[in-house]
């Protein structure tokens, strides 16, 4: 889900609130609504919990019933700072993402970072246990949020739609 579902905090080394450009750490706090409908903070840490060691995703920090703290991952990919190898990366993150069994589901623009020169992905509030399981929510009528590619589709589709605009 992209866009002001959630509040979000740059913090320093001190988990003091800081500049976005000083930041270490970042705190995300869902809105009140949204976490309760849909068990947003739990979700989220469950999967960076999968992930922990990854290191194109955020790395938890600490959490509680309402909000969590993950690293810093950089700013908002664009035409302008998108890497040479951005093809490669995204084989890296895809294939690491099936080692950790974890599918994002909801891969948009808005969830992709840089942080010196590597790709970052953010957001993982729509994860699964892989692909199928996804294929199956979408099948109950359950999914709640916009995008149905694959997550290599999507992060390809991404790609390309920056370089091309
Ligand atoms: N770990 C992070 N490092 C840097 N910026 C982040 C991080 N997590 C979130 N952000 C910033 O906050 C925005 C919203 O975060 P996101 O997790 O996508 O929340 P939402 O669930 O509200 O879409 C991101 O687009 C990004 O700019
Ligand atoms: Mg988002």
């Amino acid at each position: 889900m992209s866009g002001n579902t959630s509040e979000i905090k740059y913090l320093n080394d001190q988990f003091k609130k800081c500049e976005p450009i000083n930041a270490i750490y970042v705190k995300k706090t869902p809105k009140e609504r949204l976490r309760q409908k849909f068990d947003l903070v739990r979700k989220e840490v469950y999967w960076l919990q999968q992930l922990d060691g990854f290191d194109r995703v955020p790395q938890l920090i600490n959490h509680n019933a309402k909000s969590f703290t993950m690293t810093y991952k950089g700013v908002q990919l664009t035409k302008e700072i998108v890497p040479a190898d951005w093809e490669e990366q995204i084989d890296y993150i895809i294939t690491s993402l099936e080692k950790f069994n974890v599918s994002h589901n909801d891969i948009e623009l808005g969830e992709l970072l840089i942080l010196n020169g590597k790709i970052q992905l953010i957001d993982f509030q729509h994860g699964t246990h892989g692909r199928a399981e996804f294929e199956k929510i979408i099948k109950s009528g359950k999914a709640v949020n916009r995008v149905r590619i694959d997550d290599r589709t999507a992060m390809m589709e991404a790609l390309q739609q920056l370089i091309n605009s």
